[in-house]
C-alpha cells in the first residue's frame, strides 16, 4: 500500500486557483490556506483547572504487561515491523472507532528513535514510508545533521532563540530534522489517560532524544501535564491519510515566531522531515524566525491565534506597527485589479512590481508565490515573454519552498507556463 501522507504545512502557498473558464485560472488566495499551528487542549473540564489536576492523580494506569490487562495489549501481525517494541494501546475509541496505540523505533535514523501514537492502520502508512523503508535516506539527505548555521541562546524576554552562527542567504537550509513524536489528535482521552500514554511513548525513546523532549520550554510548566505541555508549546501537524497528527521536532522548536520571519518550514511527508530555510539574508548573530500564523492574516487575528494557542503577546513590528494592515488592504486591492482581465482592467507590469515591492517591505519574502505568480501574468498580458518566463520561474522556486513534493495546483500552472511557452499561455496578449 502507498502510504498518502501530506503535511498541512505546505499550506502558506498562495496559489489558491479558480477556475473560471477552461483556459483561464485567476490567482487568488492561498491554495493550500496555510493552517496555523494548533494544539492539544489540555484543560477540557468545564471547571478548569484544579479539577484536572485532582483527575491527575487518580488511578489510571497504562498496563505495563499483556498479563495484567490483556483487553489493551493487543498485538496483531501487522504491528512488527518497524517498531522495537510491542505496542501498547487504548481500548477502542468511539469517535475514530479504533484503538491508538503507541509505536516505537529506538533505531530509527541512527539511533535518533521515533514514538508514534497513532491507530494501527495509520502506523501502517507510517511504516510504509520511505522514511522507514530506506534506512539510507536521512544521511544522503543530510536530515538529522549538524548544519553548523545556527546557535541556541537566551534572549532577553524571549526564551530561548536560535541564532546565526554565520551569514546566510535565501535558501540557505537551516535545519532537517525528523519528530521525536507523534501523536494522533483526538479528542476522546481525558487529560489525565492522555498523558499517561504521551510520556510511554517518550521514555521509550533513546536517552538523548528523550532528554531534548523533556527539555523543551512549556506553557503551563506544570509537571503532572508536562509531556502534553511540550507538545502544546512546541508542536506542528502532520496529515497522514486524513489523520491529524501534533508532531514534536525538539531542535525545531527553538525558533522563535515573527509575523516577518526571515526563514520558512516545510514539512517532507515522505522523509517524515521538518525542513527550514532562509528566506532573506541573515547577518551573523541575528535570530532566525519562522511564522507560527498566517503573516497575511490582519494583526488582530495574528495577535489573537497567537495569544489563544501560545499564550503570548505578539510584540514583533507586524504586530505593533499600525501601517500593517493598511498595507495588507493595498495588497489585497492590487490583486484584485490585477486578476481583472476585462478591458477595463487597471493592472499592469508596474503595479504588479508594486504589490513585490509592497511584500519586500513588510518582510514576506518567503509568501512571494504569488505577487511572483501576478508579475509572470502581468508581463504576459502586455506580451513581454522574458519578464514574464522571469517571473514565472521565481514564482515556481517560491511554491517549491513550501511544497516539499511539488503537488501543488499553484505550481502546476507556473511549470506548465515555463514548459508550453509563454505565448501559448492564455494571458499572452490580452492586455496589448
Ligand atoms: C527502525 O527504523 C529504521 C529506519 O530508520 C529501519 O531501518 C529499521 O528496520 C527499524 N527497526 C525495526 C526493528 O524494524
Amino acid at each position: 500500500m502507498r502510504a498518502h501522507v501530506k503535511s498541512s504545512f505546505y499550506c502558506a502557498l498562495f496559489c489558491f486557483v479558480q477556475h473560471v473558464t477552461s483556459s483561464q485560472v485567476l490567482l487568488s488566495q492561498q491554495c493550500w490556506h496555510e493552517r496555523i499551528l494548533q494544539s492539544v487542549n489540555l484543560f477540557t473540564f468545564a471547571d478548569g483547572y484544579t479539577q484536572v489536576v485532582e483527575r491527575l492523580d487518580g488511578p489510571i494506569t497504562i498496563p505495563e504487561s499483556p498479563s495484567t490487562h490483556p483487553s489493551l495489549y493487543q498485538p496483531d501481525t501487522n504491528d512488527d515491523f518497524p517498531w522495537t517494541h510491542p505496542p501498547i494501546c487504548t481500548p477502542r475509541l468511539p469517535s475514530i472507532n479504533s484503538k491508538l496505540c503507541i509505536y516505537t523505533n529506538t533505531s530509527f535514523s541512527n539511533n535518533r528513535g521515533i514514538s508514534i501514537f497513532t491507530t494501527p492502520s495509520l502506523a501502517l502508512s507510517f511504516a510504509n514510508l520511505p522514511a522507514f523503508k530506506d534506512p539510507t535516506v536521512f544521511t544522503s539527505n543530510s536530515i538529522n545533521t549538524p548544519s553548523n548555521t545556527w546557535q541556541t541562546s537566551h534572549l532577553p524576554n524571549r526564551g530561548i532563540g536560535m541564532l546565526a552562527s554565520r551569514p546566510l542567504v535565501f535558501k540557505d537550509r537551516v535545519t532537517a530534522y525528523t519528530p521525536a513524536f507523534l501523536a494522533f489528535l483526538e479528542t476522546d482521552l481525558g487529560t489525565a489517560e492522555r498523558e499517561k500514554y504521551w510520556r510511554a511513548a517518550v521514555q521509550r525513546l533513546p536517552k538523548k532524544t528523550r532528554e531534548m523532549y523533556e527539555g523543551l520550554a512549556t506553557l503551563y510548566g506544570v509537571e503532572s501535564v508536562k509531556y502534553q505541555d511540550v507538545v502544546k508549546a512546541n508542536a506542528f501537524q502532520v496529515e497522514v491519510r486524513g489523520g491529524n497528527h501534533l508532531a514534536l521536532f525538539p531542535e525545531t522548536s527553538r525558533f522563535n515566531h515573527d509575523c516577518a520571519p526571515n526563514a520558512q518550514y516545510i514539512i517532507d511527508p515522505d522523509l517524515l522531515t521538518h525542513f527550514v530555510h532562509v528566506t532573506r539574508p541573515i547577518k551573523e548573530g541575528e535570530e532566525i524566525t519562522i511564522a507560527y500564523t498566517s503573516p497575511l492574516d490582519t494583526t488582530s487575528h495574528r495577535q489573537s491565534h497567537l495569544q489563544n494557542a501560545f499564550h503570548f503577546k505578539c510584540s514583533c513590528a507586524r504586530c505593533t506597527s499600525s501601517s500593517t494592515d493598511t498595507t495588507l488592504a493595498t495588497v489585497a486591492s492590487y490583486q484584485t485589479s490585477l486578476n481583472d482581465w476585462s478591458p477595463t482592467s487597471t493592472a499592469s507590469p508596474a503595479m504588479a512590481e508594486h504589490l513585490l515591492d509592497l511584500y519586500r517591505q513588510e518582510g514576506l519574502e518567503g509568501f512571494m508565490d504569488v505577487p511572483y505568480g501576478f508579475a509572470a501574468l502581468a508581463y504576459s498580458g502586455v506580451g513581454d515573454e522574458a519578464m514574464a518566463r522571469k517571473f514565472a520561474e521565481k514564482a515556481r522556486e517560491a511554491c517549491l519552498l513550501k511544497d516539499a513534493r511539488g503537488v501543488s495546483q499553484g505550481l502546476a500552472i507556473w511549470e506548465g507556463m515555463l514548459e508550453e511557452g509563454v505565448e501559448k499561455h492564455w494571458s499572452w496578449r490580452r492586455r496589448v
